[in-house]
């Protein structure tokens, strides 16, 4: 299994991801670049969904990632004065010369952590790279309970022209893994292109969590005060909620 996103998800995450995501995620993390106004980190910055119109905003924003592929999207989005905000690097064990007001790992790149001990050194690691009462805010879904018993076989998830005249549609398969509170997930796309219908598939996994597992966590790293959010408008954790919003502050 890859945690690492190759060139096949980086061309098409624009088309899916504002399309399914936007609305979702948005507001809240603007709201929290706004707020900030200092300099800020995207650990897990993929194509620049955010990066880009932070920028725009005339954030001091800089961003990090370990997907080649990922990167080179937003590389070209970007004029070459702002290059230097952009790296190849994992957020286990990145390193700058100056420290944080906010690091942001919006849209579960701390799934991406299949280990206890990275996501601790990770935890830390953004600990260390912040300015006193900065804050760590990342995400992660609650685990649906059906669906981590029977999975997904198949499911288109996204179906749109490319290109006009050109069909993408992707397809999303998981195979729960319950010992290791994994979700092992198959992406299948096929495409067409001028030569004719093209396919390739990527095999990845998430690690999911549930909530006094990220407690224990967050209490075993550096950070001692933090709050875990049940939705992306502020509301607590409650039955029904379906995502885990936790936000970590240096004191
Ligand atoms: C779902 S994407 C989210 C991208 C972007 N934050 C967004 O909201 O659109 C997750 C990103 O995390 C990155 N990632 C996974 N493991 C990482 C690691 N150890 N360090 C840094 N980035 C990582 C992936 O390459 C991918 O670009």
């Amino acid at each position: 299994m890859s945690s690492e996103y190759p060139e096949v998800f980086a061309r098409f995450y624009d088309l899916i991801y504002q399309n399914m995501r936007d609305g979702v995620d948005n507001e809240f993390f603007f709201e929290q670049i706004r707020q900030s106004g200092g300099k800020i980190l995207e650990a897990g910055v993929g194509t620049g969904r955010f990066f880009m119109d932070a920028l725009g905003m005339g954030t001091d924003i800089y961003g990090l990632d370990i997907s080649e592929p990922m990167i080179n999207v937003l590389i070209e989005k970007l004029d070459a004065e702002h290059a230097h905000r952009i790296s190849i690097q994992s957020i286990l064990d990145f390193e700058f010369d100056f420290h944080f007001d906010l690091v942001i790992a919006p849209f579960r790149v701390m799934m991406h952590l299949t280990e206890k001990e990275e996501q601790l050194e990770a935890i830390n690691n953004v600990y260390r790279h912040l300015k006193p009462g900065g804050k760590f805010i990342f995400d992660a879904f609650i685990p649906d309970l059906k669906q981590l018993i029977t999975g997904l076989e198949n499911q288109t998830d996204f179906e749109a022209e490319y290109e006009p005249g050109k069909k993408l549609t992707r397809t999303v398969s998981t195979r729960p893994e319950l010992i290791n509170q994994l979700i092992n997930i198959t992406f299948e796309f096929e495409w067409e292109e001028e030569e004719g219908k093209k396919t390739e598939r990527w095999d990845t996994s998430l690690r999911f969590f549930f909530r006094y597992e990220l407690e224990h966590l967050i209490e075993r790293s550096m950070f001692d005060k933090y709050e875990i959010w049940g939705d992306y408008k502020g509301n607590k954790l409650a039955e029904g909620s379906k995502e885990f919003i936790v936000i970590c502050q240096k004191t």
